[in-house]
């Protein structure tokens, strides 16, 4: 099964566009619309309760449905604007809410990570109105993908300077669809 963990807020979003060439080539998928999930930042009441779920071994608990779907996708696919240098805050809530130790990542006792997704391949997909920096959107989920979930292989499609003055938007998304 893919996984698209749609993050595009717009309804005439370009980096949904994007997303779905790329989703094309991957046959049937399950989608999450993240800015219409009952998404929440952790309190400290579900951490407390997620804790203790944890302590308990105790895995079946709704609270982790999301979790487990993460770390039984085969390829995921993510699609996210460039935002403030990043991307919506809904996919870092989103993050929060399957990080959970025990299902997509558990620790040696040497302290080191240890990935337990099954993904083949994580595709994040995005676009910038401007000059597009991966620094805290793409390398970031790069880097957990690969440190903490034990997905090696990732990769990036993009489509940049949309929004400045004298590009040709249309000409550069088709460019970018070529691309896939
Ligand atoms: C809230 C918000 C923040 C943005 N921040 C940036 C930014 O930091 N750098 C940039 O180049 N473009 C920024 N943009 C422009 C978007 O990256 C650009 O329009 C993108 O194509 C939007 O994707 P969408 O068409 O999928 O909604 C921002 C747009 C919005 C709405």
């Amino acid at each position: 099964m893919t996984l698209y963990i749609n993050c595009c807020v717009r309804s005439e979003s370009r980096t949904d566009r994007l997303a779905r060439a790329v989703l094309a080539g991957m046959g049937d998928y399950t989608e999450l619309y993240l800015p219409e999930m009952p998404l929440h930042p952790l309190t400290r009441e579900m951490l407390d309760r997620r804790s203790a779920l944890q302590a308990a071994g105790d895995f079946e608990d709704p609270m982790f449905d999301l979790a487990h779907q993460f770390a039984d996708a085969e390829r995921i696919v993510i699609g996210a604007p460039f935002w403030d240098g990043s991307f919506p805050s809904v996919l870092k809530v989103y993050l929060e809410n399957i990080y959970a130790i025990g299902i997509v990542t558990d620790y040696a006792p040497d302290g080191t990570p240890v990935g337990m997704c099954r993904a083949k391949e994580l595709v994040y997909v995005t676009t910038a109105g401007g000059r597009y920096i991966p620094d805290y959107s793409y390398e970031y989920i790069r880097s957990l993908a690969g440190r903490y979930f034990g997905i090696a292989n990732t990769r990036l499609v993009m489509a940049e300077m949309l929004d400045i003055a004298g590009f040709d938007a249309e000409q550069i998304m088709q460019d970018a669809l070529r691309t896939i």
